[in-house]
């Protein structure tokens, strides 16, 4: 991973790995970093995997094909050990000023002086707690939101003492892997988004401790609406649509007087005991007996929807989820020295997702087009014909497709598809697509298309551009002599009657 000049990331230290350590440890390590993790809890590597199962599965589902290999965890028995050889470290100890600051002088004595050191902190300043470090410019917060291996939001916050140099490298590093760095103009407590957190935490225990609503009914008010909409358009954007035509000055004429009546209260209520036990039996109720790990799976598959279709709107965190997906593909390692051009090509493959899966307990038949629909866009991108070729102009347009299915194919079955070129001219492009099961080999299901070449401009067939067709001419010369597939050029096997 490279993350701006000069910063390689093969290997990152995790110190401390509770709720958030174990997330950054999950999001390193499928972004194929190697990682180390200390953590003193005597029951770190059960949690750590419970957590990577639940961010492998979660991550699998967003990037079925993009994801490189997997990283390796190991488990350090000082803080020395695992930041030694560490190329980036993530500090996500508990909250506390003294633990941090303790600690990151254990880190200082091992680690590289040049090895950026960010902090996990939710709202702790940087310049204090990098105020008796050795080398305090390589100190900065990186605040991540629960579940670190999902939401792409890291706030970037330096202190006095942090360099330039730390905070662009910083924000290359959490972009390479996903994420999307909001640099906080200004050091202030709690940074920006646990301000505004706060501020309606404040106002939700008031509610609960006055007996205006229940804690089931608070969240309800959150998740039936105004949650809907902050998940891409945040309080501003909103707010100016809600003022209409006329827009953002229209609505703060209407509703700025509001502004002054009490509707809102600043200073938090005392947690008195009896507040702290109708919350949390008002929680019980709520959760009605799910256990926490369920409810993090359930969050988790909730949050996957809405990313997935946020970037079918590229917008918002799908726009970072869409740049993320591209980033990775061009990253893959693609050996084409290693290709053997004069056997099928195996240049995609792919997972089989739950919601993939239909009432009859396999493989849904949309999924296999879509499979071999990407496994053509493969052999275009190989053949010179990806989206660089499309934007000058040129493309091929599938004309026709015959789909064998042959056997099922269950979730999570890793898929990988091979190509063998049947015939082609200027023009035309035939392709016919064998799937197999990785694990056994079995061939699942075949697909034969017919691709035309055309000017997209003129929406005309054409004949393809120079490299592209010389790739075709010498791919169809190398497969002359494969015999013809098992299943090619059939249509429907049944007479009619
Ligand atoms: N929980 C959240 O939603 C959230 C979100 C963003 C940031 N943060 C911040 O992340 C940090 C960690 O929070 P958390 O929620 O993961 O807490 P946590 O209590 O779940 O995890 C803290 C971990 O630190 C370990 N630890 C304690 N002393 C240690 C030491 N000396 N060396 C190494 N490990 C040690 C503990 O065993 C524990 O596993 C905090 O700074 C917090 O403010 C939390």
């Amino acid at each position: 991973v490279s993350a701006g000049p000069a910063m390689q990331v093969r290997k990152a230290a995790v110190i401390g790995a509770g709720v958030i350590g174990s997330g950054w440890a999950a999001r390193f390590l499928l972004n194929g970093i190697d990682v180390e993790v200390y953590d003193p809890d005597p029951e770190l590597a059960r949690k750590l995997a419970a957590v990577l199962a639940n961010a492998r599965v979660a991550m699998t589902r967003l990037l079925p094909d993009a994801l490189p290999a997997e990283g390796k965890l190991v488990i350090s028995p000082s803080v020395a050990e695992a930041v030694r050889s560490a190329d980036f470290i993530q500090e996500s100890l508990p909250e506390r000023e003294d633990v941090k600051q303790s600690t990151l002088d254990q880190i200082e004595a091992a680690a590289r002086p040049d090895v950026i050191i960010g902090s996990s902190t939710s709202g702790l300043l940087p310049s204090r707690l990098q105020s008796g470090m050795r080398h305090p410019g390589r100190f900065i917060v990186g605040h991540p939101f629960n579940p670190v291996y999902l939401l792409p939001l890291v706030e970037i916050c330096g202190g006095a003492a942090t360099t330039e140099a730390t905070r662009a490298r910083a924000e290359a590093f959490y972009r390479s892997l996903g994420m999307q760095p909001l640099s906080v103009r200004k050091e202030i407590d709690g940074f920006i988004a646990d301000r505004l957190l706060e501020a309606l935490w404040r106002e939700a225990l008031w509610l609960v401790r006055d007996g205006v609503a229940t804690t089931a009914e608070i969240d309800d008010a959150i998740r039936y609406g105004a949650g809907l909409r902050w998940a891409f358009m945040g309080t501003f954007l909103i707010y100016r649509v809600a003022g209409g035509e006329a827009g953002m000055r229209h609505f703060l004429n209407q509703f700025g007087p509001a502004l002054k009546l009490p509707w809102t209260r600043l200073e938090a209520p005392d947690l008195t005991d009896e507040l702290a036990d109708r919350i949390a039996e008002q929680s019980d109720d709520q959760a009605g007996g799910v256990s926490i790990r369920e409810l993090e799976r359930l969050r988790d598959n909730c949050l996957v929807s809405i990313l997935a279709a946020l970037r079918r709107s590229d917008f918002a965190a799908g726009a970072t989820l869409r740049r993320y997906g591209e980033e990775l593909a061009i990253r893959a390692p693609k050996d084409r020295a290693r290709i053997d051009e004069s056997q099928p090509l195996a240049l995609h493959q792919t997972t089989v997702l739950a919601d993939w899966i239909d009432y009859n307990g396999h493989m849904t038949e949309s999924r296999y087009l879509e499979v071999f629909g990407n496994a053509t866009d493969a052999v275009l991108e190989y053949i010179g014909a990806g989206p660089s070729y499309v934007a000058q102009g040129h493309s091929y347009f599938t004309v026709e497709t015959h789909i064998r299915h042959l056997e099922e194919a269950g979730e999570g079955a890793r898929l990988r598809v091979t190509t063998q070129i049947l015939g082609s001219d200027a023009k035309r492009l035939h392709l016919f697509h064998a799937l197999v099961r990785d694990a056994d080999g079995t061939l699942l299901a075949t697909g034969e298309h017919m691709l035309l070449h055309v000017d997209a401009r003129a929406r005309r067939s054409a004949a393809a551009r120079g490299g592209v067709l010389k790739a075709v001419e010498r791919l169809s010369k190398a497969q002359a002599s494969l015999p013809v597939p098992r299943g090619a050029g059939r249509a429907i096997g049944a007479p009619l009657a």
